[in-house]
């Protein structure tokens, strides 16, 4: 029988797991072990770092309850969750592409008629969002599902706002000719939640934390794969450096900016405001 050594241990503990009785936790354990053991190695790991670093994993678990959940946050920040999104939601080219769902996204949002406001009483420049959801064929999709939420002005979400109910969020349909309207304020950019040890580390580099000005949507209809996406304003600061990695190219559009008068839908506008104009293409379901 082998004792354990410094070079036999990663063998021995991936047996070990290997023995895991469904075959896929077996590969994953594995692979896993195989790859601390190996990051370990590498950097030559002291106990004072592995003491640091097992702190910063309870101090993840201590501040998360089921409306913060700092482990995705640090599953984000670390490319982490944009990488599996991506790899597990390849689209055929010209399809509108996935990005991260992050934490404040809530199922259940009210759903509204087409070209309701979601923002009523919400300061904010007006902005209203609008265009089409068809098929890879440009066909439109008619009663196609828009689920929308955003930030306020702030950079404030519903799920970080105890007891609001219903802010910016809603849920859309597409008309007879796969249209869809809405009116909202035009969102901002915002920094993620600094005080967790994610942001402790954070803080320790030159990352930038915050996320460029963005608007969520999952859109979804009958016959076709859902996606999880978001639009970003063209001209924001942090399209390059989404600390999310939330960014894909397609995603970016521009809002245009209009002088007080009559806005879509015969909507008197006293402020100047903003419109966007972004067609979703969805794939056929597989
Ligand atoms: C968001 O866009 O809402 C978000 C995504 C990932 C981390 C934090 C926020
Ligand atoms: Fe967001």
């Amino acid at each position: 029988m082998d004792f354990v050594s410094e070079d036999n241990i990663t063998e021995i503990a991936m047996k070990r797991w290997g023995t895991a009785k469904n075959p896929r936790t077996a590969q994953l354990m594995k692979a896993l072990i195989k790859h601390l053991h190996a990051f370990a190695r590498e950097v030559e790991l002291t106990p004072e770092e592995w003491m640091a670093g097992i702190q910063w994993i309870t101090a993840v678990g201590q501040i998360s309850d089921d409306k913060r959940m700092e482990a995705i946050l640090a599953s984000d920040v670390f490319g982490l969750s944009m990488l599996v999104v991506m790899m597990n939601g390849r689209l055929p080219s010209g399809a509108t592409p996935h990005t991260v769902l992050g934490p404040f996204h809530i199922d259940g949002s009210p759903e509204l008629p087409k070209d309701a406001d979601l923002s009523e009483g919400v300061e904010g420049e007006k902005l209203y969002v609008s265009g089409v959801v068809k098929g890879l064929d440009g066909k439109p999709i008619a009663n196609a599902v828009l689920d929308v939420w955003q930030a306020d002005a702030e950079g404030v979400y519903e799920a970080q706002l105890p007891g609001s109910e219903d802010y910016l969020r809603g849920v859309f349909r597409t008309d007879k000719d796969g249209r869809y309207g809405l009116w909202t304020i035009a969102p901002k950019g915002y920094a993620i939640p600094m005080d967790g040890p994610v942001g402790k580390l954070i803080e320790q580099t030159e990352i930038s934390y915050y996320r460029p000005a963005h608007f969520h949507a999952i859109v979804a209809a009958d016959g076709y794969q859902p996606v999880i996406t978001h639009l970003f304003r063209k001209d924001a600061p942090f399209l390059e450096n989404d600390v999310v990695f939330g960014v894909r190219q397609p995603l970016i559009t521009p809002f245009h900016i209009h002088q007080p008068g009559t806005g879509p839908g015969g909507k008197a506008m006293k402020q100047p405001y903003a419109t966007v104009e972004y067609d979703f293409v969805l794939a056929p379901a597989a």
